[in-house]
């Protein structure tokens, strides 16, 4: 089934338009009308996608009702070897999450834990502490479990390692990255995303974060390039929509928000810097990279107001819950049991949460750390990285608090590897 080519076009707004429930009004008109002259009916697309996610959720619910593992598990050294077999690849595409057991030496994270605590103490981090600076993690508290620390040796050396290389290269080419004479990323290379730790304590009470996704917000339906990207969705053609393709996913702009990320991630992911328990308030996501295309056109359905994207606007984050998304939800699923140097990952645009924990057992400590290959979009943010790079600035994606600036012992530039180097775009 392929589009006509007399489908209307979309208006698109390249910048976050001024007046909001007006550009909603006019793109679910149009995204409808589309839909309309394919050939198809709002409902009848809906409905394919429903079927087709509605089967995922089941079988999910079942395999855990079996008592089995939801989340697929791949040894490190079997993506270092390749030995990564035909089934196991085909579940992480199904599932669009993974953890990577031993990713790195376990001695290696609880040294690279230590470290971090002796980087922040040295420079009086917890005196200095401002407070949250963000409305996202805000919740959390005073005390600080997200450091706003970008800097530290022990994230570099990480972030620039082989082994790193290794698995994001591994998730990389999950995705289609070549396409219309086009190649959209360069799986290869990675971008060195700087995110921040998370350093939760033995004992912490956290109430977790809320089931949300991360990709963007109004952008997603209201830009040329997402519109290009999602093109499937709407022009007829729903059965080929393919959540593995970056096509148009890696050079188009991004409203600005306080949750925004600049960068094209494949996947979003953390290296874990302790051991962590699966019921100790850990990541859990629907595992359905595919739910994209639900998420993405529920808000045209008759009983969403015509000015409502089902809760999505700019400067927050997407929202997934009950009242729109709620066969989704029965899919949500956690972790299993982490140790420290295992990484955890999922496809950048699927549901996630962080679950609630009381008097937690043991630490829970994390470093983010994405797979963001190389493209247009990536490229260009590198440039104000390589800038918080040499100032021990926040990165420009982050809340302005700068604390590392002065700190002398923050990782330097003489000790980048190729692979440091390449990542920030300095060869
Ligand atoms: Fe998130």
């Amino acid at each position: 089934m392929t589009a006509p080519a007399t489908l209307p076009r979309l208006p698109h707004w390249e910048e976050q338009p001024a007046d909001l429930p007006a550009a909603i009004r006019e793109v679910k008109a149009a995204l409808r009308a589309r839909i309309a002259a394919s050939g198809r009916s709002v409902d009848e697309v809906f409905a394919v996608v429903e079927r087709r996610v509605q089967a995922a959720v089941d079988e999910i619910t079942a395999t855990r009702a079996r008592g089995e593992q939801v989340w697929p598990v791949i040894e490190y050294a079997d993506i270092a070897s390749g030995a990564v077999s035909a089934e196991q690849v085909a579940l992480l595409r199904r599932r669009g999450c993974l953890v990577v057991r031993g990713h790195f030496e376990r001695e290696q994270a609880l040294g690279w834990d230590r470290s971090i605590v002796d980087y922040v103490e040295g420079n009086h981090f917890f005196e200095n502490y401002r407070g949250p600076a963000d409305d996202f993690f805000g919740s959390v508290g005073s005390k600080p479990e997200i450091y706003p620390i970008y800097w530290s040796a022990a994230q570099m050396e990480a972030r620039q390692s082989e082994r790193m290389a290794t698995v994001q290269a591994f998730l990389n080419s999950q995705w289609k990255h070549e396409s219309e004479g086009v190649r959209w990323f360069d799986p290869e290379r990675d971008s060195l995303y700087p995110d921040r730790i998370r350093r939760r304590p033995e004992g912490a009470d956290s109430a977790g974060l809320g089931t949300h996704l991360d990709p963007g917000t109004l952008d997603l339906w209201m830009t040329q390039a997402y519109q290009q990207a999602f093109r499937h969705l709407f022009d007829g053609s729903v059965e080929q929509y393919d959540p593995w393709d970056a096509a148009h996913r890696t050079a188009g702009p991004q409203y600005p928000g306080s949750t925004m990320c600049s960068a094209f991630r494949t996947f979003q992911g953390w290296t874990a810097l302790s051991d962590m328990d699966h019921d100790q308030g850990v990541l859990h996501t629907v595992p359905i990279p595919e739910a994209m295309a639900y998420l993405m056109l529920r808000p045209l359905l008759d009983d969403v107001a015509d000015d409502e994207m089902c809760g999505v606007t700019v400067n927050q984050v997407f929202p997934a819950g009950d009242k729109y998304h709620a066969p989704l939800l029965p899919a949500l699923t956690g972790i299993p049991d982490v140790r420290a140097g295992d990484s955890v990952w999922w496809h950048c645009d699927m549901i996630h949460s962080v679950a609630p924990v009381e008097s937690q057992k043991g630490w829970g400590n994390v470093m983010y750390i994405p797979a963001a290959p190389w493209c247009p979009r990536n490229e260009q943010y590198s440039a104000s990285v390589r800038e918080a790079f040499l100032t021990g600035s926040s990165p420009s994606d982050f809340p302005a608090e700068h604390y590392e600036r002065t700190w002398l012992d923050r990782f330097r530039p003489e000790d980048l590897t190729d692979i440091g180097r390449r990542g920030l775009g300095l060869d």
